[in-house]
């Protein structure tokens, strides 16, 4: 199985430190040739490449950048998210260490197409040792005279998960606590202090001049009809080779998990993150894409000797440690899913517990303010899909001790 380097083409290849070694392998023509066209055909390339966003909820970019393109008013935002506090996510990390100029070129253009005159880089806190990196090939950018019309600051991530979602990563650079806000507005017409806003992830930003340079239809005929181009996947947990990996959309899981990573023996996947969708080991050959499961790119392997309430438990108490607190549904719902889940792996569970945590589940997912509320029950759903034994068994163990011990 052999990979397909879009993204990720210079990495490892051109000298991050020295903008010359990029320009050698046409850095920043697709800048020129995107400056040449009009604002709006640039944004119907995007459109007609059916890119959809990298970092996790996959939203089409080209429709989003025409939104703020069209919203009134002379001051627009571009924001980078490169927070990357996904569990288990470190493709961003890998791209900015090795491909700065390469993002840089991604966001100048997205600067034109919606007529952006200051962009955001947002780096994530504990990412502070890429920063001189990053600040280093802005400047030389700045210098070769390719940042004409757009500047770039960067601000570096509070150190939270919820400051990588995009309306409390606003929260976060205009200085206040970063908390979810309710919507609407969406960012496209009232973001950053209210102003028309874009924000991309930086594996969507890196995409952008690729489609330029190639055209739309060579970007839209790779992968499946809802997921086009590549993904960047970042691969840990059991397996004998850790790393990123860049696959065709629509991939087989197996191809990234056993026969890119060499995993062994696996029980089961998660794709996407800490709340990403979980993918036993009989459906091991799942395809990648937007249909079935991807998130954030993130795939975590458990192999045969992993426990699955306990990795349940101990995501759900990331979870609930990161929720910001502002709305009742995530920050007493996760709450609650860790009691029950830790009374689950010391063996104190009760019948009930499935029900509640059903229940509890689909009321969060449809009334929490934000993704990380909704989306928080989907590991304990999955493997009650999948491994409802485990909890079953361990309910029955605890009731058949209990009744021992003469415990009600
Ligand atoms: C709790 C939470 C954390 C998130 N963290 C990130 C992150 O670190 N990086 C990222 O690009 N998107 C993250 N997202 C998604 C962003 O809210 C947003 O959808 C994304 O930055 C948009 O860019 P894209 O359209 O290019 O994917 C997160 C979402 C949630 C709910």
């Amino acid at each position: 199985m052999a990979e397909t380097r879009i993204v990720l083409q210079n990495c490892e290849v051109i000298d991050p430190g020295d903008i010359a070694t990029y320009i050698e392998r046409d850095g920043f023509k697709a800048l020129d040739k995107a400056r040449k066209m009009a604002p709006e055909e640039v944004i119907s390339q995007v459109k007609a490449s059916g890119l959809m966003g990298r970092g996790g909820a996959g939203f089409p970019c080209g429709v989003k950048w025409e939104l703020a393109r069209k919203a009134p008013g002379n001051e627009k935002f571009i924001i980078c998210n490169a927070d990357e506090g996904e569990v288990g996510t470190f493709k961003d990390r890998y791209i900015i260490e090795h491909d700065p100029f390469g993002l840089i070129e991604g966001i100048a253009i997205a600067g034109y197409a919606i007529g952006a005159k200051r962009a955001y880089i947002y780096l994530r806190g504990e990412y502070h040792f890429l920063l001189d990196l990053l600040t280093g090939a802005c400047d030389q950018a700045r210098q070769k005279g390719y940042l004409e019309g757009l500047d770039i600051d960067l601000r570096e991530g509070a150190g939270s998960y919820i400051c990588g979602e995009e309306s409390a990563l606003m929260d976060s650079i205009e200085g206040k606590r970063p908390e979810a806000r309710y919507r609407p507005p969406f960012p496209p017409s009232k973001g950053l202090w209210e102003k028309p806003t874009i924000i991309n992830n930086v594996e969507t930003l890196m995409n952008i001049p690729r489609i330029v340079s190639n055209g739309a239809s060579w970007f839209a005929e790779m992968g499946t009809k809802e997921s086009t181009g590549t993904k960047v996947f970042s691969v840990s947990g059991d397996v004998q080779r850790p790393g990123v990996y860049e696959l065709v959309m629509g991939s087989r899981l197996s191809e990234v998990v056993t026969e890119l990573a060499g995993a062994k023996e696996v029980k089961m996947v998660q794709v996407g993150g800490a709340s990403g969708g979980i993918v036993p080991a009989s459906m091991i050959d799942t395809p990648l894409s937007y249909e079935t499961v991807l998130g954030s790119g993130a795939i975590t392997v458990f192999n045969k000797t992993r426990d699955v309430i306990d990795f349940v438990y101990r995501t759900m108490e990331f979870l609930s440690e990161e929720s910001c607190g502002k709305c009742a549904p995530c920050r007493e719902g996760t709450e609650v899913m860790v009691e029950i889940l830790e009374r689950l792996t010391k063996g104190e569970g009760v019948q009930e517990d499935i029900g509640v945590l059903e229940e509890l589940s689909n009321v969060m997912m449809l009334s929490s303010l934000c993704g990380l509320g909704q989306s928080a029950p989907t590991p304990v759903l999955e493997t009650l899909k999948y491994f409802r034994n485990d909890y079953e068994n361990r309910i029955k163990q605890s009731v058949f001790l209990r009744a021992l011990r003469g415990i009600k």
